[in-house]
């Protein structure tokens, strides 16, 4: 099984509908500081994205509407989890490979970052990811 974790938070809602509230800075939802987050939306049908792995981020992804698969790997171990509940993100960490499939059209993805946008954090080739899981990256 790959290592990773749900992170729920609390649905605020009443009877006028839903809200969900993160807060950030103090480290009692999120456990990393949050520098960055960004959405992907509009992810045209039959598109996958991801492919690759960070060295150094850790990630919350939440599907805030809609529903996508988010494949998670860890050189050693691969899993699909299925994202579709606006309380419910998954806390990815260092080093793991991730894909996102079969995104709904109306699949808005919002992700928490620990750091700011780097290209140099990312590994987009697998064969260079098992080699830098393997510890020859
Ligand atoms: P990328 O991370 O490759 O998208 P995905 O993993 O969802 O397939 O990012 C797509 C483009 O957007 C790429 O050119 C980098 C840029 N980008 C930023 O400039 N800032 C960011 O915070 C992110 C996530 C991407």
């Amino acid at each position: 099984m790959v290592d990773f974790n749900w992170i729920e938070f609390q649905e605020l809602g009443d009877s006028r509908g839903s809200l969900v509230s993160i807060e950030v800075g103090n480290q009692k939802q999120v456990p990393f500081e949050v520098k960055r987050l960004y959405y992907i939306y509009r992810t045209e049908e039959g598109v996958s994205r991801g492919y690759h792995a960070h060295k150094n981020l850790k990630q919350i992804a939440f599907a805030i509407h809609g529903n996508c698969d988010m494949v998670l790997d860890d050189g050693i171990n691969r899993q699909t989890v299925r994202l579709d509940d606006p309380t419910k993100g998954i806390l990815i960490e260092n080093m793991v490979w991730r894909e996102m499939h079969n995104f709904s059209s109306d699949c808005v993805l919002l992700v928490l970052a620990s750091e700011h946008y780097d290209e140099g954090d990312y590994i987009r080739d697998y064969q260079r990811f098992i080699e830098h899981c393997a510890g020859k990256g």
